[in-house]
């Protein structure tokens, strides 16, 4: 393997990473950049710009996935690809996903300076809603890409709104059917995802890089509850079917079950708690919940989930009140490929940087790509741990490690041609 002098320019790239963190919903260092919003499409816009400037021929699916391709100099190899995404949870920080994206443009812009050039052309993707703020399902655009989540079911996701899927994207600009977002087996010969680790892991080691073997399999619930409003002075406490007090008890039953599993590594959060009519003078009618519910065993944190949607349907029952329980997804943990753990791994140990084998507990797009190609994650530290806050950080340095090993990780990927994926 011979391998191209790689020099990353990381300040450019910090700039880049703050300028986009300025394009949000709100104050900084607070971001909030939600799917197919002004501020969502406006970042899309910055980073076409940024592709364009690489000389990145740029399409987007009907979905809203960007592909930004470099392309190879064997037109008949088959590509592979790296990237992440730019939306972001409400008051989150700049890094989560971000640092993927931008970070693989600035590999990309320090292999073309080496004068490398990749035999497998190389895309770069933005996916579509990594995060499940507007749809309440995460992942959109590599769900659609990996067949998980059918046109039919994405068209018809509705956001709090009311406004479904299908009239947003083509609000935001995005043409064509559904249908032809998602692509075959064997499309990519391989997929890489640079990422904060959003964990205290490698911070607490003192590691630069994490190498992620597995990723912990989400799943979502959504609890409706419906019981009556009415005058919060005049309606009596025993004559009330007050769907807070219902949920109150519904989000400890998830801690709960979660808790009790036996395992660390089961974790439940009840993120998202709507309340209608939420005035302080109104009994609650209405609400929904949304209960994120995670494992790295399958199994187990299958039974929690049951757990929760029993206790659900009890808690409702006992207080009279209509219950609709909705697993809205449940995804398998994900496993890295073997090649690229091995081309992440080279790559560190060329350029002297030591590494640990690690899980991911968030999850990424990385676990659907992986039912389409090899695939591999190339995590770096965050401070604290902290992720999905504004105070997230993440150095220049080791943003700039990241970078390089995923060069690196992109150059053996993309020379050898020896074989193309089994479509
Ligand atoms: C992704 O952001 C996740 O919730 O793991
Ligand atoms: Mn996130
Ligand atoms: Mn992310």
């Amino acid at each position: 393997m011979s391998w191209p002098r790689v020099k990353v320019n990381v300040s450019p790239l910090w700039t880049e990473l703050e300028q986009l963190a300025q394009i949000s919903d709100v104050q900084p260092p607070a971001v909030t950049r939600i799917l197919f919003t002004a501020n969502d499409r406006k970042a899309r816009a910055f980073l076409k710009d940024r592709f364009a400037e690489a000389s990145l021929s740029v399409r987007e699916d009907p979905a809203g996935n960007i592909f930004a391709r470099w392309h190879g100099e064997d037109a008949q190899a088959v590509p592979i690809a790296t990237g992440s995404h730019i939306d972001a949870v409400p008051f989150s920080g700049r890094y989560d996903g971000t640092v993927g994206v931008l970070g693989a443009l600035e590999a990309i812009r320090a292999l073309q300076r080496s004068g490398w050039r990749p035999a497998r052309s190389i895309d770069l993707v933005v996916f579509t809603s990594e995060e499940p703020t507007r749809f309440g399902i995460g992942c959109l655009g590599s769900r659609l890409l990996s067949g998980s989540l059918s046109a039919e079911q994405a068209a018809a996701l509705i956001d709090s709104e009311g406004k479904s899927f299908e009239y947003v994207r083509r609000q935001a600009g995005c043409t064509g059917s559904l249908e032809d977002v998602r692509v075959r087996v064997g499309h990519y010969a391989a997929f890489v995802e640079l990422h904060i680790e959003q964990g205290r892991i490698l911070e607490q080691k003192q590691l630069p890089i994490g190498v992620v073997t597995a990723i912990a399999g989400p799943a979502a619930l959504r609890v409706e509850l419906t019981g009556e409003g009415g005058h919060a002075g005049a309606v009596l406490m025993p004559d009330r079917k007050d769907a807070l007090c219902a949920a109150a008890e519904i989000i400890l039953a998830a801690e709960e079950a979660a808790k009790g599993s036996g395992s660390p590594d089961t974790v439940a959060t009840t993120g998202v708690c709507r309340v209608h009519p939420a005035a302080i003078n109104s009994i609650p009618s209405k609400i929904t919940l949304e209960i994120d519910v995670r494992d790295i065993d399958l199994g187990r944190r299958d039974q929690v989930l049951e757990q929760i949607q029993r206790a659900a349907h009890a808690v409702g029952q006992r207080r009279g009140l209509a219950t609709e329980v909705a697993v809205r997804s449940a995804d398998s943990p994900g496993r890295a490929g073997s090649k690229i753990i091995h081309a992440i791994q080279a790559a560190c140990r060329h350029l002297g940087h030591d590494y640990l084998s690690m899980v991911s507990r968030a999850y990424h797009d990385s676990l659907f790509m992986a039912q389409l190609a090899p695939t591999g994650m190339i995590f770096i530290p965050c401070r604290g741990g902290v992720s999905h806050r504004p105070d997230e950080y993440t150095s220049p340095e080791a943003i700039g490690v990241g970078v390089e090993v995923l060069a690196l990780t992109l150059v053996q990927l993309a020379s050898d041609t020896s074989e193309n994926p089994a479509s």
